[in-house]
């Protein structure tokens, strides 16, 4: 059997690098204890390397570097956006988002308007796949608590003017939101600089840690209201959850083996050159594979004109042929790993309007990639396209 082709890191990258693998084991054996609820040298052990990633994901992310208890860990970006939403409408408030959001933030926010009385305005992008900020602007009423958007689609791939956004959020008085699944380890994010008051990331994308470790990193001029409660290791007499950071944002055992593999992944980028050389990678191999599938007919393209302010991710759809089976015969005749659908981004395909052909075929390229893989997929487009076409003929001549 010939080696998979994997074109699905917006979903989550993979493999892995090897030290990544290594230290989540080494670490787990050795140190798999819980951090922060006992005095052995163990629970202590566990607890700064959980301490050092706040510290260092604060400063990857250009939070307050004097505040790292505000880099709180979860599960993943759904679970931050969550906390996010939930803990900073109320009824009567407005919030302002755009149709370039995942299901993470599009649900939450659709629970609050549905059952709690909060009003919601969608931004449409642009023909090339971007936000204007100015529409933001426009969209901000008198009570206005929340602008929301995300950094970069998982569908689209482009990348959102988000120091634009927060400039104006800021004038304005409005807090400012990003979901930077999509873009934590590949575009630099400075939320100091691009002014914004709080951020949603995962750890198993572009950060190249495991799956079920992520979080928030609060600026430290916003507080979020808590909407759960449980277990912090600390002040366990006190009846009520903490309000301090991290412990107002953290909810129960954290996930060690996700931490240990962030940590590790921190150091492997640094030792790539850092995430200007990865994201350099994989834009050369996302601009190959639009040049080649530009030569093929029958390939719709979704705001892929310029690849700048872009991610590695296309969206294509091939005439004749539904997404889903597009798909298939790439995964099944070719050994080509990509996500087909709406891929929890309704909005997006709503706005192309390709929801009703049942969405795209989504290749997104990863730090693992390579040119064959690239070389790979276009020829198998090309061979895709030329069957639709031939059953096309068939059916034409059969209907003669
Ligand atoms: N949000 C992930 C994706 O786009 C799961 O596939």
């Amino acid at each position: 059997m010939e080696e998979l082709i994997y074109l699905d890191n917006a979903a989550t990258s993979w493999p892995k690098p090897d030290e990544v693998y290594d230290f989540m084991v080494k670490f787990y054996r050795d140190c798999g204890v819980n951090p922060g609820r006992s005095g052995f040298d163990k629970a202590i052990e566990a607890g700064n390397i959980l301490e050092d990633l706040r510290a260092r994901l604060t400063r990857f992310f250009g939070g307050d570097t004097s505040n790292p208890e505000r880099l709180c860990f979860g599960y993943n970006a759904t679970d931050a956006l969550n906390l996010i939403i939930q803990g900073l409408l109320s009824p009567g408030d407005h919030i302002v988002s755009t149709n370039v959001e995942h299901n993470s933030v599009i649900r939450p926010i659709n629970h609050l308007v549905r059952d709690h009385g909060v009003e919601v305005t969608w931004i449409p992008f642009d023909k090339d796949g971007f936000v204007d900020p100015d529409d933001i602007k426009k969209a901000v009423k008198a009570n206005t608590r929340l602008v929301i958007v995300n950094h970069g689609s998982n569908v689209i791939g482009t990348i959102q003017p988000v120091a634009a956004i927060g400039k104006i959020c800021r004038e304005l008085g409005v807090t400012f939101a990003i979901d930077c699944s999509q873009t934590a380890g590949v575009v630099p994010i400075d939320m100091q600089e691009m002014n914004v008051d709080v951020l949603a990331f995962t750890g198993h994308k572009s950060l190249l840690g495991a799956t079920g470790i992520g979080g928030l990193c609060v600026r430290k001029h916003l507080d979020i209201r808590q909407t759960r409660s449980g277990g912090t290791g600390v002040r366990s007499a006190y009846p009520y959850h903490l309000e301090e950071y991290p412990f107002r944002m953290e909810f129960g055992t954290p996930n060690m083996v996700g931490v240990a593999s962030l940590w590790k992944a921190q150091e492997w980028i640094q030792k790539q050159g850092g995430i200007d050389k990865i994201y350099a990678h994989e834009m050369k191999l996302a601009r190959k594979l639009v040049a080649g599938f530009k030569n093929i007919d029958g390939v719709t393209f979704y705001c892929c004109d310029s690849m700048e302010n872009h991610l590695s991710t296309v969206t294509i759809n091939v005439a004749g042929l539904e997404a889903g089976d597009v798909g298939i015969m790439l995964d099944v005749d070719f050994g080509i790993a990509t996500r087909t659908g709406l891929h929890c981004a309704p909005l997006v395909h709503q706005q192309l309007g390709i929801d009703k052909i049942h969405g795209g075929v989504r290749f997104s390229i990863g730090a693992f990639n390579t040119e064959q893989h690239i070389d790979k997929a276009i020829k198998a487009i090309a061979e895709i396209s030329e069957r639709a076409r031939q059953m096309k003929q068939t059916r034409l001549q059969s209907s003669k």
